[in-house]
């Protein structure tokens, strides 16, 4: 099963796609973690994302594009795959189009006072688990004792810039995949399991 996970900031599409990888046992490929750890790692691509990450702004086309394709190509994607954060915009859209076939398009439905009460709230952890403060007050993560921390982008106004990016260049998703016959909306305002529930419901 080829799946994508389509949603504005915030939306919840990481906390599922940590659930949803479990329960299918496919890989999980965040574009955005990718970014990260190459910026953990210092690498010259991740350098180059932080100057776009840390005002809001897309990364370009071709270097995310180039990092979903080799990673694609591996192995484990044969059997199925969560995108998620991928794609965020026609021309990437298109570029994946070329790649493979995608069975479900995902779309997390939410009002942006859910998404920004979220995304201020967010404690994150290296290991890739997220939290939120106000049902996860420890600084600790469960899951492998290390210190959690906020996201650089998870800042007021990079929130809001996030939102403006989304809706301009990533929303039109919706309607390029609604024509294709694979976008199906899910209510994201829901607690993460009646969410995980509804998804489950959708792909069997
Ligand atoms: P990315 O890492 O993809 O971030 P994003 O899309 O902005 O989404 P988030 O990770 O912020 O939110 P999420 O939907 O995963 O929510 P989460 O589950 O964490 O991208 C970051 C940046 O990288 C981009 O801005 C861009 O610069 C670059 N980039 C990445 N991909 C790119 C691409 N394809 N092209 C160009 N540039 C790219 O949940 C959020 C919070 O809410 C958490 O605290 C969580 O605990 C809580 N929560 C989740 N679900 C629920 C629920 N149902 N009820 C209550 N609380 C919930
Ligand atoms: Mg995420």
């Amino acid at each position: 099963m080829n799946i994508i996970l389509l949603g504005a900031p915030g939306a919840g599409k990481g906390s599922q796609a940590a659930k949803l990888k479990e329960y299918y046992g496919i890989p999980h490929i965040s574009t955005g973690d990718a970014f990260r750890s190459n910026i953990a790692r210092g690498t010259e691509i991740g350098i180059y994302a932080k100057s776009f990450m840390d005002k809001g702004q897309l990364v370009p086309d071709d270097v995310v594009v180039r990092i979903v394709a080799a990673r694609l190509a591996e192995e484990d994607c044969k059997k199925g795959f969560l995108l998620d954060g991928f794609p965020r915009s026609i021309p990437q859209a298109e570029a994946l189009e070329k790649l493979t076939k995608v069975d479900y398009v995902i779309n997390f439905v939410v009002d942006p006072a859910t998404v920004i009460a979220r995304l201020g709230g967010r404690r994150s952890c290296v290991c890739g688990e997220t939290y939120h403060v106000s049902t996860h007050p420890s600084p600790i993560c469960d899951k492998c004792g290390a210190t959690l921390f906020v996201r650089d982008d998870d800042k007021e106004e990079i929130i809001l810039n996030r939102l403006a990016v989304y809706e301009k260049t990533t929303a039109p998703l919706q309607d390029f995949y609604a024509k294709r016959g694979v976008l199906v909306n899910v209510d994201a305002a829901k607690s993460v399991d009646e969410v995980f529930e509804e998804i489950k419901s959708i792909l069997g």
